[in-house]
């Protein structure tokens, strides 16, 4: 269990359970590593297999499971994660947290984990306000255990009332939390700091259905964006579109072209640093047209020209009093990586360039990289990586860089 964040998840029976998929799969987006446990109850709502697919890691529901035992020890399991979160709470295991019982794999793990634990209750709203209940969670709540939701809305059973579950972008942002007060280190802080990111390709619109764009996933740069958060910064990811949620905690803007997203980089301004990971077009066409553009046998009766975008990295990088204390781009290269990108980092005038080397086409959409950064005076090759690791080496060597710039 060697990723930086990871959170166990322990499903118990309610018809909410069939949210805890969208909640893997956004975590997961945000490169938290999950571990679920699944009650019986619980996998009579949503499958083991489901959990097991969208988790990436084998889902436990045996407390006298042998080979899951081989696998990972439940004592292990409950204490190696950075939190565990139980998603949906029903009435029934948080009435076994509250009095120590361990008659299956979740209640053990509970009350075996010394680590910091969520619950989102979800349960018929009588069941909710039953003072049994309530009693329970005042034990919980004493002894640290935090809690989101329920909210008050319509019930599965047809009733109205508190007891529904936490919305799955609620939970992101409270497990968000209590994950940063658990692995912040204080020496990378960016408390104060403002940051930028642009992320994912641009649309060149041809007509007002078709447009020129590349393969970007967008992974990287909401990556970085994320990291930056997570270590305090203020941060704007200015975002081309993509399939990825947005980051918990970041401000995100969404635009298509080039151009809106120069404009959009320039209204942030100023920031303390600038991380340019979007696939920007380089042309857009001349002209756009405003009716879609006629199929006909043969060419098209006019070529679609096409003009260079603006350089948004080099407008940033233009000496000023707005330009950031530390401006990175990327380089995306097929041949000749390192010459071709320290070309790159002079003639844009940035500070950094991140390179990767594309020529066997597996970065675009992949969650691994190798990358090399090149600042003005080194090379360092950073092994190969996740991209949310390499997100967080560079958001650590960012931190150290400006923290010297203050000193
Ligand atoms: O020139 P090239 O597209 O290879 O440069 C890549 C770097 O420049 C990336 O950091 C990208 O975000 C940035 N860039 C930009 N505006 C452009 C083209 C590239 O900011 N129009």
């Amino acid at each position: 269990m060697h990723d930086s964040r990871c959170v166990l998840l322990i499903v118990s029976g309610g018809i909410a359970a069939y949210k805890t998929l969208d909640l893997i799969r956004r975590l997961r987006e945000q490169g938290i590593a999950i571990h679920c446990i699944v009650t019986e109850a619980g996998a009579r709502f949503v499958s083991p297999l489901s959990l097991a697919a969208i988790s990436g890691a084998p889902v436990y529901q045996d407390l006298f499971s042998l080979q899951e035992e081989t696998e990972m020890g439940h004592i292990r399991l409950a204490r190696a994660v950075n939190l565990v979160a139980v998603v949906p709470a029903t009435a029934d295991l948080l009435a076994k947290m509250a009095h120590g019982l361990a008659d299956d794999l979740a209640s053990t793990t509970l009350l075996a984990t010394n680590r910091p634990v969520l619950v989102a209750p979800a349960m018929n709203v009588h069941m909710w306000s039953h003072p049994a209940t309530q009693a329970n969670i005042a034990v919980l709540e004493r002894r640290g255990v935090h809690r989101v939701g329920p909210t008050c809305g319509a019930l599965a059973c047809g009733e109205e009332g508190d007891g529904r579950m936490a919305e799955v972008s609620e939970l992101l942002a409270v497990i968000d939390t209590l994950l940063s007060t658990s692995t912040e280190k204080k020496e990378s802080s960016l408390i104060g700091r403002r940051a930028l990111v642009t992320s994912g390709p641009t649309y060149e619109a041809i007509d007002p259905v078709r447009y020129i764009s590349n393969r970007s996933s967008g992974r990287q740069g909401h990556a970085i964006a994320a990291a930056l958060a997570r270590h305090g910064a203020g941060v704007t990811l200015i975002s081309g579109p993509t399939a990825l949620s947005d980051p918990g905690r970041v401000r995100t803007i969404h635009v298509e072209s080039a151009c809106e997203m120069l404009a959009a980089c320039q209204d942030v301004l100023p920031v303390d640093v600038a991380v340019c990971a979007a696939a920007v077009g380089d042309w857009r066409p001349v002209r756009v047209s405003q009716k879609k553009l006629k199929k006909r046998a043969g060419t098209l009766p006019q070529p679609i020209l096409l003009a260079n975008n603006p350089d948004i990295v080099a407008i940033l990088s233009q000496p000023g009093s707005r330009r950031p204390a530390l401006v990175i781009g990327f380089a995306a290269e097929t041949e000749s990586l390192l010459d071709n990108a320290c070309r790159k980092r002079t003639a844009k005038g940035c500070d950094w360039i991140v390179a990767n080397d594309v020529a066997n086409n597996q970065v675009f959409g992949s969650e691994r990289n190798t990358v090399h950064l090149i600042t003005e005076d080194s090379v360092t090759c950073l092994r190969s990586m996740t991209k949310v690791e390499i997100a967080e080496s560079l958001t650590e060597r960012i931190a150290a860089v400006l923290r010297k710039k203050r000193d």
